[in-house]
């Protein structure tokens, strides 16, 4: 999928925020535990749920639409144990079925994860957690299998706050008699959506958004509804957005604490940012100053913003450090962004940012999902036009993006490869939003 950008628009006007991706994928993975049935209330309709929502069938579980953004998920009898390599292969997320299938005690046998080519992306404190809950672990030919042997609650250090291993062992957890503590855990909000969703289906989790995490298994859980939390990141891009084209957005269905970093940052280069319950407004009215950023686990700021926040740098008065502290190789949008004209040098975990009077269209290609949308933002800004190949990298990750910058005053048109540039759409068709992946089947 191509998108074209006619870049030079200021962005004005209001978006809502639609349900946090990685919230989502956890709590997919999660329900499994339940032998009741479980719905997922504003669950974005975007590739990587689609995805999700495969395994999930193919693991012998039933899942559907219902409504418009509202998940049902069933889970009975005896489930399969193994996740397809050519699902599994799509997305990191997949490696989340590994503690919600322990905490049913049964074996589990998943391909080694795929997603983005970010970095190594190891499971190593996956598999430690599992391991010392008393799960028989092993990882050969590219398969992660356990077996449960004497399953008992434990004390967990992991070495760096994962995400995924913070969210694996919690699931696994749940379900393994005795207390679990997870020292140095993760702090993401969507820890504390996988916590309260556990609870919710009578899990006994506390501690969840801070570095010691608590879980006493249990033997029984039951079905609930669940409402999944905004995507933080998603918000952050349209606010980012706003500050690139020298416009005013106002992001709306946002919990602001969530976005704190974000905000602190983009008071620092001289947006003015106006919070107040679950929306904000970003207006740039002057010059963009040069800043530093490093990227954190959360409430540092967050590494699946860095990129878009590149491009803000880019444009700025003076030249700006950023230092990726989360992932190794993340930095691969600063190569595109050098073809449109950006001052970028690239050294190990530093990017050295000369701000630039401004970028120009051109020929780019997304190498991941967030370089992705710093690809679409540089455009936006950028003079004349930009043609970004292996755009659906958009689709994994933002709801509707098209439609959305589009309602914004975004120039964007769509155009699938296979179509030779004879059917160009301004937004996706109104099966595609039913299927986000229907626009790469059709064309
Ligand atoms: C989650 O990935 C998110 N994905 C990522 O979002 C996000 O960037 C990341 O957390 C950090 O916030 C989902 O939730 C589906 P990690 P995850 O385990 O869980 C190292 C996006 O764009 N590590 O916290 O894979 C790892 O190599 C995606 O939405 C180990 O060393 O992130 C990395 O350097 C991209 N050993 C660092 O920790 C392990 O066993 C952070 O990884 C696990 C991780």
């Amino acid at each position: 999928m191509k998108l074209i950008v006619q870049g030079g628009t200021p962005l004005c006007g209001r978006v809502r925020v639609s349900g946090a991706k990685n919230s989502s994928l956890a709590l997919i993975a999660a329900s499994a535990i339940s032998g009741e049935e479980v719905y997922l209330d504003n669950v974005p309709k975007i590739a990587d749920v689609k995805t999700q929502m495969e395994i999930v069938r193919a693991l012998g579980g039933q899942v559907s639409w219902e409504g418009s953004n509202t998940l049902r998920l069933k889970w009975h009898g005896s489930l399969n144990t193994d996740i397809p390599y050519s699902m599994a292969k799509k997305i990191r997320a997949s490696n989340l079925f590994l503690g919600a299938m322990a905490a049913k005690k049964g074996t589990i046998k998943i391909p080694l994860p795929g997603g983005c080519n970010i970095g190594s992306r190891p499971m190593d404190l996956h598999l430690k957690g599992l391991g010392m809950l008393g799960y028989d672990v092993s990882l050969e030919h590219g398969y992660i299998e356990a077996r449960p042997g004497k399953l008992k609650g434990c004390s967990i250090y992991l070495d760096f706050p994962s995400v995924g291993a913070t969210e694996n062992i919690m699931m696994a957890a749940a379900g393994t008699p005795g207390t679990t503590v997870i020292e140095n855990a993760a702090k993401e909000p969507e820890i504390v959506d996988l916590a309260n969703f556990l609870n919710a289906m009578g899990g006994r989790v506390r501690g969840a958004g801070t570095d010691l995490i608590i879980i006493d298994g249990v033997s029984e859980f039951k079905g609930t509804r669940f409402s999944v939390i905004p995507d933080r990141v998603e918000a952050g891009t349209y606010m980012i957005a706003a500050g690139v084209t020298g416009g005013e957005v106002t992001v709306e269905n946002v919990i602001v604490k969530h976005l704190q970093p974000v905000i602190a940052k983009l008071q620092d280069v001289g947006l003015t940012v106006d919070a107040n319950e679950d929306q904000i407004t970003v207006k740039r009215t002057g010059d963009i100053v040069a800043t530093d950023i490093k990227t954190l686990p959360y409430p540092g700021f967050p590494t699946d913003l860095q990129s878009p926040m590149m491009v803000l740098l880019a444009l700025a008065e003076g030249t700006s450090l950023i230092v990726e502290n989360v992932f190794e190789n993340r930095f691969q949008a600063a190569d595109e962004l050098k073809r449109m004209g950006a001052k970028i040098q690239v050294k190990s975990h530093t990017a050295v940012i000369e701000g630039v009077q401004g970028l120009s269209g051109a020929q780019v290609k997304a190498s991941d999902l967030r370089a992705g949308a710093s690809l679409l933002l540089a455009g936006l800004a950028a003079q004349g036009e930009t043609e970004i190949s292996c755009a659906e990298l958009l689709t994994r990750g933002y709801e509707r993006v098209v439609g959305k910058f589009s309602s914004l005053g975004a120039e964007i048109k769509c155009l699938s490869e296979e179509d030779d540039g004879l059917e160009l759409r301004t937004s996706l068709t109104a099966s595609e939003k039913e299927d986000p992946q229907a626009s790469r089947a059709s064309s």
